[in-house]
Parts: structure tokens; sequence; C-alpha cells
């Protein structure tokens, strides 16, 4: 099944053919349970590509990425960047909700994978964010926690690209919601971000 979304992604040119390759894919399971394909928000020509985890209930309902509550501090982060959420661009690390809000499991992960890594060549950002651990599961693999990824300049790379790509790391905005405390972190997080993309 990876191989069939590989395959697919291989042949995508825009973000139009990648828009339609993933409405039209019927190989995971999650689309079964989800009212709606939730690829993208924002603006094409975004420097900052911000990558979350799965569309949840408000997600799946009106086919926008982040437009709950999570959706609302990710907002407050978008703009802590300078950003405005019209001229970033997010998505998720796979496209339909996980029943119940569960954390998408690894095969869910690997078979939305090679879409996720055509978006990036497609937006071509200059930076990534990725939102949360299941964003970091995804791109950088399953054995890095947080503690270890957060607060450094990466460099993301995948088959489609020429050249990788700074990325950060950050909580997500629903683990800061359940662990406000954290929000403190979170700031600190922001800030070495700043400062070391102006570099
Ligand atoms: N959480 C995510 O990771 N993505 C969304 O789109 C909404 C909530």
């Amino acid at each position: 099944v990876v191989q069939v979304a590989r395959k697919l992604a291989d042949q995508c040119k825009t973000i139009e053919d990648l828009r339609q390759a993933i409405m039209d894919f019927n190989e995971c399971e999650l689309k079964k349970t989800a009212i709606n394909t939730v690829i993208a928000d924002g603006s094409v020509n975004s420097e900052a590509m911000f990558i979350g985890e799965a569309p949840g209930r408000h997600e799946d309902e009106q086919g926008i990425p982040f437009c709950g509550q999570s959706g609302k501090l990710l907002d407050n982060i978008i703009k802590a960047f300078g950003y405005q959420r019209a001229d970033s661009y997010i998505t998720n690390t796979v496209f339909w909700r996980p029943p119940g809000n569960r954390r998408p499991t690894p095969e869910e992960i690997a078979i939305c994978r090679p879409f996720v890594e055509k978006h990036i060549e497609l937006i071509a950002p200059k930076y990534i964010i990725l939102v949360g651990s299941t964003a970091v599961e995804s791109l950088l693999g399953s054995a890095m926690p947080m503690r270890e990824v957060k607060q450094k300049l990466l460099k993301y790379n995948n088959k489609y690209l020429d050249a990788p790509i700074s990325t950060f790391v950050i909580f997500h905005p629903s683990y800061l919601l359940r662990q406000p405390l954290k929000k403190k972190e979170m700031w600190s997080d922001i800030q070495f971000i700043l400062n070391s993309a102006a570099k």
C-alpha cells in the first residue's frame, strides 16, 4: 500500500496534482471513517511550512487543518513567528481524522508519508516547522524524542529534494492546552527558532 502511495506521489508535478492524488487515494483505512480529506491551508508561497499530526473533529467536519481549539493556539504561535495564518502554510502528517482523535498508527503515517514528502518538495519552503511528536515521527523517524530535537536547527531531506531544508520542532498546541506549564518552554523554543532562522 505504501508503494501505491509512493507511485502516485512520484507522478505529481503540481500542488493541484498532489491534492487530486490524495483526494482519490482510498488505501488508508482512516478515510473510511472520515467525513473529509483535509490537506492544507494558507499560502503556497509561504516561507514556512507547519506540519501537524492529523485532523480532529472540527477539521474533519470543515475540511480545513487546525480550525478547532488547537488551531486557535497555532494561529497565535504563527503570529509569534511574524506571519499571519493566511501567509503561512499548514498541513498534517495524515489527511484523515483518526477515530476518536487517537494518534495515527505507524502504518497510517507510513502510508501518507510519500504524499507529505512530495508536498514538501512542491511547496519548497525555506523552513519546516514540525508541530508535535507525530510530525517528528513521520519525518525524522520514530526514535527521536522531543527533548532531543527541540531547540535545534535540523536539516530535513527526502528523495524529492535537491538540498536539505532548515527544520525546527515545536510542541503541539493540543499538548500545550493539556500542559499549560509548558507554554514558557514553547516561547523559548520559538525564540530559538527566530534567532537561528535569521542567520
Ligand atoms: N491537530 C493537528 O495536528 N492537526 C490539525 O489539523 C488539527 C489538530
